[in-house]
């Protein structure tokens, strides 16, 4: 049945491997040729788009890390605004909703009861409305919200997410490209051709697992960890260390590769394990001289490279090359071998990978 581990040892395993399949499910029927369907949000998205000047963004845990990611997103393709922030912050604070704000929350679960609260709160407040994008149909929040999208990641069973973050990010997208759509914006048949083709190259990148395994082997005596990311791969970097922790139990922290010099470089030495990402954008020049800043304290470095990028392994460098991808569907590509490097760190630790101490699946009381 759906919620069967079938070949694979775990369901976090098992729902990684799912992301090709529930990333064209999440895709299906939302564009034509080459443009987005604004009506995949329901009827009445088109007017409530058209008049969204801002975004507030609310969340928890790994959908967070979600919306964080939807910030570059609406700011660069749709020229809107963008506030990203956890529920629990949000609810108890006094938020200035300027005018045309839009509510958006992300949830796996759709009870989150942070997520939900907060957005019982932003209806007694002064936006134009409400839109959940969830993965749970007929959830609290997908209830109580004006308008909805489905992830239409199927049930996830690991409590460390996976495929529910990678196909709300295709969610985002789709807001993104409508939102732009709908303000009589620019189009993007670029993005469109590569949403097409990103199962395909999810997939090419799964079959990078075994290489991923034997990487991960550099870990299981770590205690420490440190992960880089620049522009919309911070996010993922954020991602991928709370992947680790989750699951693996080892301390990791994510930082923006800039602000490498304002603290966490005085933790790099030989026994710290460092993980950037470093897709082929405008950013790629800068990661690499912070990539140097690392090496030259002796720190370990493990990149995941376009293979454009030209980064070659070296003694201190371990390098694995992913295929290329449109720029704005990197932070998507990327998020897949922090999923399995942090599982098969998990593995090689024994802990219990699908339930690890003290966390739960949906965090359903405050
Ligand atoms: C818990 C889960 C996380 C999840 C978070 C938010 O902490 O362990 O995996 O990201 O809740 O859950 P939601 O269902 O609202 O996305």
């Amino acid at each position: 049945g759906a919620a069967s581990k079938g070949e694979y040892r775990h369901y976090m395993l098992k729902e990684i491997f799912e992301q090709p399949k529930v990333i064209e499910a999440a895709l299906e029927g939302r564009l034509s040729a080459n443009s987005v369907l604004v009506e995949s949000f329901g009827p009445d998205a088109q007017a409530l788009f058209q008049r969204t000047r801002q975004v507030h963004i609310i969340a928890c845990g790994t959908s967070y890390h979600a919306g964080l990611v939807a910030r570059y997103w609406l700011e660069r393709y749709a020229g809107v605004p963008v506030q990203v922030e956890v529920a629990s912050e949000y609810r108890y604070r006094h938020p200035v909703v300027p005018e045309g704000t839009l509510f958006v929350s992300l949830s796996q679960s759709g009870e989150t009861a942070d997520t939900l609260a907060a957005l019982r709160f932003a209806k007694t407040l002064d936006y134009i409305g409400s839109l959940a994008i969830c993965n749970v149909p007929g959830s609290s929040l997908v209830r109580e919200s004006d308008i909805t999208l489905m992830t239409r990641a199927g049930p996830e069973i690991g409590v460390a997410s996976t495929k529910a973050f990678t196909t709300q990010l295709v969610a985002l997208m789709l807001l993104t490209l409508s939102v732009s759509k709908a303000k009589g914006q620019a189009e993007y048949p670029d993005i469109i051709a590569a949403l097409r083709t990103l199962p395909e190259v999810c997939q090419r990148v799964l079959a990078l697992d075994r290489q991923i395994e034997i990487l991960s082997q550099a870990f299981a005596e770590k205690h420490h960890a440190l992960f880089l990311g620049r522009g919309a791969h911070y996010p993922i970097a954020l991602e991928g260390a709370l992947k680790l922790k989750e699951i693996s139990y080892i301390h990791a922290e994510a930082y923006p590769a800039g602000e490498l010099k304002h603290g966490p470089l005085a933790l790099v030495d030989s026994e710290m394990p460092v993980i950037s990402v470093a897709p082929n954008d405008d950013l790629l020049e800068k990661l690499k001289s912070n990539l140097q800043e690392v090496r030259a304290r002796g720190g370990q470095l493990f990149v995941f490279a376009d293979e454009s990028v030209g980064i070659n392994a070296q003694e201190d460098i371990r390098v694995l090359t992913l295929p290329h991808v449109h720029e704005a569907l990197a932070p998507l590509l990327y998020t897949l071998p922090l999923q399995l490097l942090s599982y098969h760190v998990a593995v090689l630790k024994g802990t219990d990978v699908d339930q690890p101490r003290n966390l739960a699946k949906s965090v359903t009381v405050e």
